[in-house]
């Protein structure tokens, strides 16, 4: 994996597609701060600590690659997971891919992918963590967060929390090209919140709440509402 150190840019997964052209494969965009992060569904990724992670991976596509496209966040989730209970730690999986520490948010992941006449170019896998954030930090953030310094009482060292993540990524990520989510379904499924639970997605513009039932084979979201009707998301927002 190539890295890409940027000291302040206006979001790294912008800056990745704006120069996915000359950037390889597998580069690593990674900067101290971003004045533009942007997080799912157009919100904002408060970005203005240098001691947290704001990163990007590039991945040019291949055939396989556009088989488990939509489960590359699910993949970085389990591997951020694996990351965190490194330090001792208990994270959860909020499908599709956030991860939480009782309830509250303690990373992201923003895919965009670039396509030009109908064919895809590549795809932006971009990743921001609270690593050492204050307190005063997480009170701006609109909902429930927390920072992995203020669950451990601990500054974190966040060139060893990248090398693992980077480590941890490539290790299974041939494998994972080849298998899809079901290489990677137990490790998701150990860690999901929700499962058995009554929850409500947010799809676009409509609701739907229902159990949720399981994670599917393809990593999407089972759940049954109140006239026993299936759905079964690929995405969306538990609310
Ligand atoms: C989310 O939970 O809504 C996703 C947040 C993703 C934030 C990261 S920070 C690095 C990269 N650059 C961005 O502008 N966003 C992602």
């Amino acid at each position: 994996m190539e890295l890409l150190f940027l000291d302040t840019v206006d979001s790294t997964n912008k800056y990745a597609k704006e120069h996915l052209e000359e950037l390889s494969d597998m580069t690593i965009i990674f900067a101290n701060k971003q004045t533009a992060g942007r997080g799912r569904f157009q919100r904002q990724w408060i970005s203005n600590s240098g001691e947290n992670i704001y990163a990007s991976i590039i991945l040019k596509p291949s055939k396989e690659l556009k088989d488990v496209y939509a489960n590359l966040t699910q993949y970085l989730c389990v591997i951020l997971a694996e990351v965190f209970e490194e330090y001792n730690i208990c994270p959860k999986i909020k499908w599709p891919n956030d991860i939480r520490i009782n309830g509250k948010k303690i990373s992201g992941i923003l895919a965009e992918s670039v396509i030009e006449k109908n064919e895809l170019k590549g795809i932006i896998l971009g990743f921001g963590v609270n690593l050492n954030c204050m307190k005063d930090d997480i009170k701006n953030i609109n909902q429930p967060a927390t920072s992995l310094n203020l669950e451990i009482n601990k500054k974190i060292n966040r060139k060893t929390f990248l090398k693992r993540v980077i480590d941890k990524f490539c290790l299974r990520y041939n494998k994972f090209i080849e298998e899809g989510f079901l290489l990677i379904r137990e490790d998701y499924i150990r860690r999901a919140e929700f499962l058995n639970t009554l929850v409500t997605v947010k799809v676009f513009d409509k609701e739907i709440s229902g159990i949720v039932k399981c994670i599917t084979e393809i990593g999407a979201l089972k759940i049954v509402d109140n006239e026993n009707k299936e759905h079964v998301l690929l995405i969306g927002d538990i609310l």
